[in-house]
């Protein structure tokens, strides 16, 4: 890369991408060791690296049009540095010994958006490692690693969905994960349909400590209830018994599971889009996640001829929206939201179809 060559004067060993996803169903399930319905959108991050001529890493984002320098013996750097740097910490905690490093960054994942942008950035640079120093890592260890960088260096204390879908999902299907086992399946979109992905435009604001404070709501209530995950109840009926706002919280994650086991039994496009709908109500009025903008874009996408249904997908509180629409459509779909959603005073854009 021309790019590599001109920042670091040495051209690049080996560069590595992964994907950003998009999350179709199972919202805030995965810390519940539940199950989750990813796919990779086409959207994705590109990292280069090389070995450094010093003792420090001399990281690069393209994006940002930034470069730093980080001491590997110092305390962990802040920005986009901090998503690599802690890869290769976490590396190390693992054991392996890891050089000072040149590495650049190029993506064409949104931030912010809620299409997991970190862990695509973290995803390609552990394989770009993987393959720079011949690591023995499979790549669900690389989506375990991941994980690890970003909740150690980035301060999400999240789940396992974005960096086992950087890792291990595709475009062309749904990957069906069960969190806690790490069984997984690749399954198709119902028959005839295809996914429309749009940015409401909101950033997400106060994400994570909001989203750290959900999953501590969650372990209290599971703790309540007598079992070790909120994985481990079927029958929303139990969560009645928790006092509030645990019994709501509890009450989405045990719908949201039953939702995403549902497609298993091989869905229309109709019942489908019905699930999506009440994930995006239950992550509304249950979860508490949504905001105004993303609940009026999803409830334009509702009612936009061809759609069979859309939520929020991600942490929520700002982010994107998927739809399932009619195979074909996408295109006309999503310019016919954005079109409305501009009338209703917010300015979002399409991601996928690209
Ligand atoms: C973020 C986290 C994931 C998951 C989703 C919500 O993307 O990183 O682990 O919890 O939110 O489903």
């Amino acid at each position: 890369m021309v790019e590599f060559q001109q920042i670091f004067q040495v051209p690049a060993v080996v560069q590595a991408s992964a994907p950003g996803r998009v999350n179709v169903l199972g919202e805030h399930t995965d810390y519940n060791e539940g199950f989750v319905l990813p796919t990779a959108i086409p959207q994705h991050t590109t990292v280069f690296l090389s070995y450094s001529p010093d003792s420090n890493h001399h990281f690069y984002s393209t994006n940002l049009n930034e470069g730093i320098t980080v001491n590997p013996a110092a305390s962990p750097p802040s920005g986009f540095a901090r998503y690599l740097d802690g890869c290769v910490r976490v590396l190390q905690q693992a054991g392996y010994e890891i050089p000072p490093l040149n590495g650049l960054v190029t993506s064409t994942v949104p931030i912010g958006a809620g299409l997991s942008s970190s862990a695509a950035l973290e995803v390609a640079m552990l394989r770009g490692l993987r393959s720079l120093l011949h690591l023995d890592l499979t790549d669900v260890q690389l989506a375990q690693l991941g994980q690890q960088a970003e909740i150690q260096y980035a301060g999400v204390h999240c789940g396992i969905l974005d960096q086992m879908a950087a890792s291990l999902a595709d475009p062309e299907h749904l990957l069906f994960l069960d969190t806690r086992s790490l069984d997984r399946q690749l399954l198709p979109l119902p028959a005839g349909t295809e996914l429309v992905v749009i940015d409401s435009g909101v950033a997400r604001s106060l994400a994570s400590s909001s989203y750290n404070q959900r999953r501590a709501e969650c372990e209290a209530a599971a703790h309540l209830l007598g079992v070790k995950a909120l994985r481990d109840v079927s029958d929303p009926q139990q969560a009645e018994r928790l006092p509030a706002p645990l019994c709501y919280r509890a009450r989405h994650v045990i719908t949201e599971n039953d939702r995403v086991l549902r497609v298993l039994t091989g869905l229309s496009a109709g019942t489908f889009g019905d699930l999506m709908n009440a994930s995006h109500a239950s992550l509304r009025d249950d979860y508490e996640v949504s905001v105004p903008a993303l609940d009026a874009l999803v409830a334009l996408l509702q009612t936009t001829p061809g759609v069979f249904g859309a939520r929020l997908t991600g942490a929520g509180f700002g982010g994107a929206c998927v739809a399932l629409g009619v195979k074909g459509e996408a295109g006309a779909i999503g310019a016919m939201a954005l079109q409305r959603y501009a009338q209703a005073g917010y300015h979002g854009h399409v991601l996928v179809p690209q």
